[in-house]
């Protein structure tokens, strides 16, 4: 059964009326038109629906829209501040760091969640990190690099 349900929204406050049960991935995509989640396996196990729940990294395609009543959910549109990239994004451009794009905002948004816990991650703790996150493009290592380069713009991880 439908209800009201309430949370903010890239910085908004949202209200819908829709069931509690819904996957946010499709209450993004096709009631809120904010087609940069992704979707990609359904099922939790590729990453590129990845948003950001208070801050931390979430699959929205498991993600019933109960989950998110009253939390913060910020998507890739939300992610840049002022007209201005935000330097994960800034250094996926810059280094390449994808080929079609498609997995490009779950990587991002898993490597916000990644650098704000570890603000100063090794190789190896980038590779762990994003070791769920699915590229079918092969394009891991530029988003490895684009990761480190991500963390020397941001000393405290956000
Ligand atoms: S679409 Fe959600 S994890 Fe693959
Ligand atoms: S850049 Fe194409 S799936 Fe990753």
């Amino acid at each position: 059964m439908e209800e009201d349900i309430r949370f903010t929204l890239n910085g908004k406050a949202v209200t819908l009326t829709a069931d509690p049960d819904r996957m946010l991935l499709w209450v993004l995509r096709t009631d809120l038109g904010l087609t940069g989640t992704k979707y990609g396996c359904g099922e939790g196990i590729c990453g590129g629906c990845t948003v950001l729940v208070d801050d931390k990294p979430l699959r929205s395609c498991v993600t019933p829209l109960s989950q998110v009543k009253g939390k913060t959910v910020t998507t890739i549109e939300g992610l840049a501040q002022n007209g201005k990239l935000h330097p994960l994004q800034q250094a996926f451009m810059d280094h390449d760091g994808l080929q079609c794009g498609y997995c490009t905002p779950g990587m991002i948004l898993t490597a916000y969640g990644l650098l704000k816990g570890n603000p100063k991650p090794s190789y190896s703790d980038i590779v762990t990190g994003m070791d769920q996150n699915l590229c079918r493009c092969g394009a891991h290592k530029r988003i490895i690099e684009a990761i480190q380069a991500a963390a020397k713009e941001m000393p405290g991880g956000a």
